[in-house]
């Protein structure tokens, strides 16, 4: 029968303190000025790299090999953490709901039915990330269940669209504005009622994530439910176009703005007996507003108007708190993660970010379930972020009391395994800020250090590795790496993740001697790297994870 216990390694020992350092967007790229990695003084980052080909290598960390759709698909913090803490590839929201679009699955769902409900009195009203990004949603997805909606009898939809610019380029949201208006239109000419009737960007409007700032939700809740916000317009694509220009802000930072009639009225407030789907299928930014619409009681904001509606999500975005109740398609199913077998084997476990990456090291890590398995054996400690800010004022952030917290935590011996995200290479690469970049990768690299003189002092090992590119390579390129210029001759600033490989780096005193990479698995990927801090604790992962990254030879 199953079982938690996991084999011993045959020649790795218990009891080592292990610490596991997670850079959040740092990728291995060619050298280049528009490369903040290389441009930034990272003396701890370089000497972990002459390592190579024994301590130090390359996994993928985009594509398939995360579970996305595809090998175009860069990779992302959600199913980064997913494969590092799982062990295991899955196929992920993205594809999904790819899948149950394309085989009409989608329409035949308990969540779908449950919506359906409101159709015939009430407004379907889709609210979510408009782009094409692929990290949090799609606007293809997006297009095909507007079809999918209209054709099972939707017959009054509003569409709320969040701004883009940080997983696509800026100024973008004007294209994808303009694709959905004509889809909407064309919907029009069927005789469906479908209009865009709120927005906002990203950042600054509802998809905040790990309760940094409600009033972000806030924001959103305004304008997507009670039709208000401090900008109307008559239509979306003027909107966007003029608060970018009146306002010079980027699409990921656009206020809040509504949509009016000729009377100047919103044309789509969320009321009593309408349905509401969030269309994006990442869990961390929608979990906030998903409680704002489903639960009766609440305490975040005040919502004014709390209507009776028909609520489902894309997915379910936290398995644990079973949130939100009903959903269009089921999430995969992450079970057996290298957390819960760790706790069943004893290992103590310490686990810490800032409030941004917080849930990055411990949501995402354990397989999208919030809490911990095992509080008598784990600790997971959260540094409040700086709110209210563009992390390219601030591009140090908590790295360093990051590191503080996780040194204590190997000096303290209370703990075998150390986990720590360092967020500053995604957090300020996001902002297009190089210079500000640089510094945030600088800040991370002495954060590393100061963790790693810590595993030098209690004889422990070390593995740092990160879940996707971003800080690596700023600017968008043409297919041959040189950098693409717009209509104006200028470079455009990459606020995205990329598709680069991560570094895998091992080392510390108390890893055994004859330790080393293998060479027989070139096409390596985050999941491989459970199995491999697995062997650190002395333990053989399960045989259904993907294979440990090192080998141990006699000498
Ligand atoms: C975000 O949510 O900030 C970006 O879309 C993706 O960044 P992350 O995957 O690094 O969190
Ligand atoms: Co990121």
């Amino acid at each position: 029968g199953f079982s938690w216990k996991l084999a011993d390694h045959p020649k790795l020992p218990k009891g080592k303190t292990v610490a596991v350092v997670v850079l959040d967007g740092w990728g291995e790229a060619n050298p280049d000025k528009y490369n903040c990695i290389y441009v930034a003084k990272t003396p701890t980052m370089d000497s972990l790299k002459e390592g190579l080909p024994e301590k130090w290598r390359l996994v993928r960390a985009h594509g398939t090999a995360v579970g996305l759709p595809t090998e175009d698909d860069m990779g992302n913090s959600e199913v980064g953490h997913n494969a590092l803490g799982a062990g295991r590839i899955y196929a992920q929201g993205a594809k999904l709901v790819d899948f149950a679009l394309a085989s009409g699955k989608i329409y035949e769902g308990e969540g779908f039915k449950y919506i359906k409900e409101c159709f015939d009195k009430g407004t379907l009203h889709l609210i979510g990330l408009l782009s094409d990004g692929g990290v949090h949603s799609r606007l293809d997805q997006l297009q095909l269940l507007l079809k999918g909606a209209s054709e099972h009898g939707a017959k009054r939809i509003r569409v709320h669209i969040l701004t883009d610019g940080r997983d696509v380029l800026d100024g973008s949201s004007v294209g994808f504005v303009e694709t959905l208006e004509n889809d909407l239109a064309k919907l029009r000419e069927k005789g469906v009622d479908a209009q865009i009737a709120s927005g906002g960007g990203r950042m600054y409007v509802t998809m905040d994530r790990y309760e940094n700032d409600w009033d972000v939700v806030k924001r959103g809740w305004y304008a997507h439910v009670l039709g208000e916000a401090p900008y109307k317009f008559r239509s979306a694509l003027e909107a966007v176009k003029k608060l970018r220009e009146d306002l010079k802000v980027s699409d990921q930072y656009l206020p809040p703005f509504v949509i009016v009639d000729e009377s100047g009225k919103p044309v789509g407030p969320t009321m009593d007996g309408d349905a509401v789907v969030t269309f994006n299928f990442r869990a961390d930014r929608m979990v906030m507003l998903a409680k704002a619409l489903e639960y009766e009681d609440f305490d975040k904001f005040d919502r004014v108007r709390f209507p009776k509606i028909r609520y489902a999500g894309m997915l379910q975005y936290d398995g644990e708190l079973m949130l939100p109740s009903q959903y269009l398609v089921s999430p995969p199913e992450i079970e057996r993660t290298s957390g819960e077998y760790l706790v069943h084997n004893g290992i103590r476990t310490f686990a810490c970010s800032e409030t941004v990456k917080f849930g990055h090291v411990t949501f995402f890590w354990n397989g999208n379930r919030s809490g911990c398995f095992n509080p008598k054996l784990e600790e997971y400690v959260e540094i409040p972020s700086d709110s209210g800010i563009t992390f390219n004022v601030q591009p140090k952030m908590k790295a360093l009391e990051i590191a503080e917290k996780a040194r204590d935590a190997i000096l303290s011996g209370k703990f075998d395994q150390v986990r720590v995200n360092l967020p500053n290479s995604d957090m300020v690469g996001h902002t297009g800020d190089i210079e500000a970049t640089v510094v945030g990768c600088e800040a991370a690299d002495e954060a590393v250090k100061m963790i790693l003189d810590a595993v030098e002092k209690v004889g422990g090992i070390y593995l740092v590795t990160a879940d996707h590119g971003n800080a690596e390579d700023m600017v968008k390129r043409d297919k041959k790496g040189k950098p693409q210029l717009d209509k104006a001759g200028n470079i455009q600033i990459l606020t995205s993740h990329t598709l680069q490989p991560v570094p895998v780096a091992i080392g510390g005193p108390g890893l055994k001697q004859g330790v080393r990479f293998r060479s027989d698995l070139p096409q390596a990927g985050l999941a491989n790297v459970a199995a491999t801090f697995m062997n650190f604790h002395g333990f053989v992962a399960p045989d259904d994870y993907e294979p440990t990254l090192i080998e141990v030879v006699d000498n």
